[in-house]
């Protein structure tokens, strides 16, 4: 595509065509509302994908990021940075796992690639289990363990990944049984995100715990969507009553700012040079996750979580036509209609309230934590609407 100045023409780069996107473009946020370049106001209950946990530009994430990179933004971890120790023990106490250990890297791909790999050197063993509709990221074992063969590279399928079907015991028991001691770990999400928010029984978190520990393999729960207190506990796997060996984390936790990480049971010991990476745990990231927490601690956000997700839950039953509502928290799904199969679309344009999806037909609230009951009955009226005036 060419432009023009007054007196030349230039060639614009373009982008590397890989979603479809909203014909939009948001200048400012704040809260759980953002705006568009004419001004127009929009409440958003997708949060850029579950990123914006603490609520947009939140004054305290704000300050705290600014007085750090007044003082130092990044060096490497060849050196001690302090922060990433803070970090950990506001993160190990507030999650409830003050024990476990904090590795740091950059987004939830990275995350539960780190955490396959480690479940790996530590067994010694080769196949992971993981299960249908699962999405655990687009790098080369994430992917190999997400359930969507478009998005598999020939050079990412492998044999070492065996499937199988979500929340079903009785299949996970009968292939530890046959080849349990061929497994180096399970990994699943705790609410499937991209899945369709599909809850996890707790009898199948229980399952997977007891036979990872009976065959020595490694439970890895994939908390990158449904964690950091998205679902009313800081793990929706808590739910559960069941510690997994390792957490990825990352979207929550830096309010937009790119951090992740994986908290690792004590029983697996650090080995130099296994893991490693040059951006993960920067002075900036660390500030800004520490701010996370810091407002999540101050203003009882997995409590508002629980409250928001049970309000909402309770409204959306009772529609006669969003059906299936399910989730927990702030994590909430149902099922779109065919009677409405324009309603995201029509949320936004008519309604201006941003909305997630899932294929094929729900609708996905990843509303910041910090939702309040205006925006939540705001929402619910808006969808009211859009039912009445639906020509079906
Ligand atoms: C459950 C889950 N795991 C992993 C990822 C990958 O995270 P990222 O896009 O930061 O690599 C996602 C992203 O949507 C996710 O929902």
């Amino acid at each position: 595509m060419w432009s023009s100045t007054k007196s030349k023409l230039f060639l614009i780069m373009p982008l590397f065509d890989v979603y479809p996107i909203q014909d939009i473009t948001i200048v400012k946020a704040k809260g759980s509302r953002v705006w568009d370049q004419q001004g127009q106001e929009y409440l958003d209950l997708y949060g850029g994908h579950a990123v914006i946990s603490i609520g947009h530009s939140h004054p305290h994430w704000v300050e705290r990021i600014k007085t750090q990179l007044d003082k130092i933004a990044f060096y490497s971890n060849s050196i001690r940075i302090p922060l990433q120790q803070e970090l950990a023990t506001k993160l190990g106490t507030l999650a409830g796992k003050p024990n476990y250990q904090l590795f740091l890297c950059n987004s939830g791909a990275e995350a539960n690639e780190n955490a396959l790999k480690l479940a790996s050197f530590y067994t010694g063993r080769k196949k992971i289990i993981a299960f249908t509709k699962a999405f655990h990221g687009r790098t080369s074992l994430a992917v190999a363990v997400t359930d969507n063969k478009n998005i598999i590279a020939p050079v990412n399928e492998t044999e070492n990944v065996i499937f199988l079907p979500f929340n079903d015991v009785a299949a996970l028991t009968e292939c530890f049984q046959k080849q349990g001691k061929e497994i180096a770990a399970v990994i699943t999400e705790g609410i499937q995100g991209v899945g369709g928010i599909q809850v996890a029984d707790d009898s199948f978190l229980q399952a997977i715990r007891l036979l990872c520990t009976q065959y020595g393999a490694i439970y890895i729960a994939d908390s990158v969507q449904c964690g950091y207190g998205r679902s009313g506990k800081f793990f929706s796997h808590d739910y559960a009553g069941v510690q997994a060996d390792i957490y990825s984390m990352a979207k929550g936790m830096g309010n937009g700012f790119p951090v992740a990480g994986i908290l690792i049971t004590p029983q697996i010991p650090a080995k130099h040079f296994q893991l490693g990476t040059t951006f993960g745990g920067n002075h900036l990231a660390c500030a800004a996750a520490l701010a996370v927490l810091e407002v999540m601690e101050a203003e009882n956000l997995m409590d508002n979580a629980l409250n928001m997700g049970s309000w909402l839950m309770e409204q959306l039953n009772q529609f006669p036509q969003p059906q299936n509502v399910r989730g927990r928290g702030l994590m909430l799904g149902f099922d779109v209609p065919d009677t409405l199969p324009d309603l995201k679309k029509s949320l936004l344009t008519r309604q201006h309230i941003f909305t997630g999806e899932a294929k094929p037909n729900v609708i996905r609230l990843l509303p910041s934590l910090t939702l309040t009951q205006a925006d939540a009955a705001q929402f619910i009226s808006s969808l009211q609407q859009e039912i009445q005036s639906s020509p079906n």
